[in-house]
Parts: C-alpha cells; structure tokens; sequence
C-alpha cells in the first residue's frame, strides 16, 4: 500500500469534507480536553446524530471538568438519562474527580490509567487533543481497513498494526477523525459510496469489485 498516498488523500478529503461538529472545535491536536473526553465517551453508545443532543444538554449541565467533579452523582445520572451505560457516567464522574485534583492527563498512559477511559478512548483524547500519534481501532476503523487491504477475518491485533502503520505522524487527530468520517458517511457496511471514496484506487475491496465481502460477516 502507498501508505503516502493514502495519508495524502484522505486527509485533502478529510479537509474538504469534515462534519462539522461541536467537540471538534479549536485547533488541531490541541483541542478542549474536557470536551472531547465527554464526545468519546458519549459516542461509543450512540450515533453521532443522536448524540449531539445528549452532548449539549450534558455540557450546558456541566460546562467544565470542574463543575463535572463537584457535582452530585444523582444529577450526573440525570444529565446522562436517555443514553443508557450509566457505568459509563459513574466512571465519568469519578476520573473527573481525579482530574479535577491533578489536571489532565498529558499522555496515552495517563489517560488510560482514568476509570472509564480504554484503548479507544485513550487514543482519540490524546490524538485529538495532545498530538500524540496513537491509531484508534473501533468497528468503523476495523471496516476501512479490513476494505482497503482486502481481509476478511480481520483480528484486533490485525486492525492495530494496520491502523499504526497508516496513521499520519503530522496529523494523527485529524488522520483518526478522517477514518471514522469515511467509515460513517462513505464506507459504510452495506452499500458502500465507492465512487466517492478518496481511497478506492487503493482499496483492494474495491478492486475485487465485491467490496462489502470485506470484512466478512461475523458468524452468530
Ligand atoms: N465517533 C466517535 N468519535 C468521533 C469523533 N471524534 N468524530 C466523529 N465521530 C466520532
């Protein structure tokens, strides 16, 4: 794979095509902590068009890291109503306790080391936020790139070592952002918009001319 290439073509149609939404404020690989951190946890449960609403009523509820900490946990679970996992919010709540004492993260491993804050989570915050170049790897990423080289039975360690090879190291917020675009709005599971994808000149799916073969369905 033209790994070059690829990084260059999807971020031009990243640039031109981004959704505009609310945590993606500020500059890139510097944006708000606290906002993007709530964004990721929020959207691991719900859809993007869905989750907007939940995401401004819970920021207007707790507009900072801060008020986030000191509010009653009642109140939290209520701001979250609606979106179910409560785990979610309750592990929310505590790390923002800890944050609130001793800053935010500055690093990866600082943010994995947050209850609630996984693999995932770890990577899109300190991309997004940090610049560090850490590769996200969900459902949406596993299909990219399952399509792009063509694997059916794509492993979570396969995923992994394909996401890091084709991050960007310059823009490794925005390359992460532009692979969850493209897997939200253009290689989507069952018909694919392959005329309009910036990668189908390198995509081996594509090629086969059966792109939504890869990867292949789970078994039940
Ligand atoms: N889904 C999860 N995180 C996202 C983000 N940062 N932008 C768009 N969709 C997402």
């Amino acid at each position: 794979l033209p790994v070059l290439q690829v990084r260059a073509a999807l971020l031009a149609w990243f640039d031109a095509h981004a959704r505009d939404l609310p945590w993606r404020a500020g500059a890139e690989g510097r944006r708000d902590p606290y906002r993007v951190w709530v964004s990721e946890i929020l959207l691991q449960q719900t859809q993007v068009a869905r989750g907007l609403t939940y995401y401004d009523r819970f920021l207007a509820a707790f507009p900072t890291v801060q008020a986030l900490a000191a509010a009653p946990e009642a109140d939290v679970l209520k701001a979250w109503e609606g979106c179910g996992y409560y785990a979610r919010a309750r592990n929310l709540h505590r790390a923002a306790k800890e944050v609130a004492e001793r800053g935010f993260p500055a690093a990866y491993a600082g943010w994995l080391a947050l209850p609630g804050v996984g693999p995932y989570t770890a990577a899109a915050v300190s991309s997004l936020t940090l610049g560090e170049a850490r590769a996200v790897n969900d459902g949406n990423v596993r299909r990219v790139l399952a399509r792009l080289w063509a694997e059916k039975t794509p492993t979570d360690a396969w995923v992994q070592a394909r996401a890091d090879e084709v991050l960007d190291p310059a823009r490794p917020g925005a390359w992460n952002e532009a692979v969850m675009d493209l897997g939200a709005t253009v290689c989507t599971p069952r018909a694919p918009r392959c005329p309009e994808c910036p990668l189908a000149a390198h995509c081996a799916a594509f090629g086969s001319g059966q792109p939504t073969a890869y990867p292949a369905p789970k078994l039940r």
